[in-house]
């Protein structure tokens, strides 16, 4: 167990924001695995008492669970820290995120657009920056604590089709680094994980394969990498996809993001999702 986790053991806990499924909950988990007590905050609240009690059976640990709607804007976040009272936090993982549309479109295009755009940023942006200003204060008075806030492989460059949601991703990647660099000084590691393709609800539950993560191992290795980088892809695979992404320029990668090929690649694997979802 790396020396960042045996600091925050002493009787601290830890939140995971969209911790019921995908990356969230593989996140919660794991940490509870390696000996943490856990905050779940959802918005789903029978997904929040089943993953409360999984944890609590498997792992042994104390949950506690919060459900709240993170496309609500800063009003939300009064309860959140009334019901945090008390608690000291070692570990935010701000995990929770959207796209603004199910399928990729043209910035104008997005169905509803009036409404997704404050409902993405706020889910996206607003709750990376309100749970930290919510849970910052305790880990500064105890000089120590862990931020780690999940951004994306698509906030490395323009992502054409996907681009509300691909802007959102830089910020939560920039806010990330620069508050390491505020406070490092104070005892507080802040990292960015940018992955890849993670087999999840967000992604249409894909067949898992080299390219493509499973959350539990995703989580597991990217937790490995708390106290070596405060900017990574998260795992072997997502780094060495990324820097082959790098290299291709601009003007070969983006003529490839158009709504027809992109669109042709989601409808395959999104008619496979919804075939599997209504068998079960
Ligand atoms: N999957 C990928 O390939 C991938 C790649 C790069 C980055 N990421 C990032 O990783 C993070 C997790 O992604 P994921 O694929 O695991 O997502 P996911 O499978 O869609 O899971 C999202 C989780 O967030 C919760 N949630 C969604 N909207 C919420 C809201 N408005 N308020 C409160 N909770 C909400 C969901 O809860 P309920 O369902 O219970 O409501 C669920 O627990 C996101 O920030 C995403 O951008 C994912």
């Amino acid at each position: 167990m790396r020396l960042i986790f045996r600091s925050v053991l002493n009787g601290e806990k830890y939140v995971v924001t969209g911790a019921t499924d995908g990356i969230g909950k593989a996140y919660a988990r794991e940490l509870a695995r390696r000996g943490l007590d856990v905050v779940l905050i959802s918005r789903t609240l029978e997904k929040l008492k089943k993953v409360a009690e999984e944890i609590e059976q498997e792992f042994g640990r104390k949950t506690k669970v919060i459900q709240v709607d993170f496309t609500n804007g800063s009003e939300i976040y009064q309860r959140i820290k009334e019901e945090l009272n008390g608690l000291e936090i070692g570990i935010l993982v701000n995990n929770v995120g959207m796209k603004i549309s199910e399928d990729p479109t043209r910035y104008l295009d997005a169905p509803n657009i009036d409404q997704m755009l404050d409902k993405t940023i706020n889910c996206n942006i607003l709750s990376v920056l309100w749970m930290t200003r919510t849970i910052l204060p305790q880990m500064l008075q105890r000089k120590k604590g862990l931020i780690i806030n999940l951004s994306s492989e698509v906030g490395n460059r323009p992502y054409p089709m996907s681009l509300v949601y691909s802007a959102s991703k830089v910020f939560v990647d920039f806010f990330s680094r620069g508050l390491h660099v505020e406070y490092k000084s104070k005892g507080i590691t802040v990292q960015s994980v940018m992955p890849l393709l993670v087999s999840t609800d967000m992604t249409y539950k894909m067949n898992t394969n080299i390219f493509v993560k499973s959350p539990e191992e995703f989580a597991r290795e990217a937790l490995n990498t708390v106290g070596y980088t405060n900017r990574t892809s998260g795992c072997l695979s997502h780094s060495l996809q990324s820097y082959g992404l790098d290299l291709i320029p601009d003007s070969i990668f983006n003529p490839l993001l158009t709504k027809d090929t992109l669109g042709n690649v989601y409808n395959n694997v999104k008619k496979d999702y919804l075939k599997n979802k209504k068998e079960k």
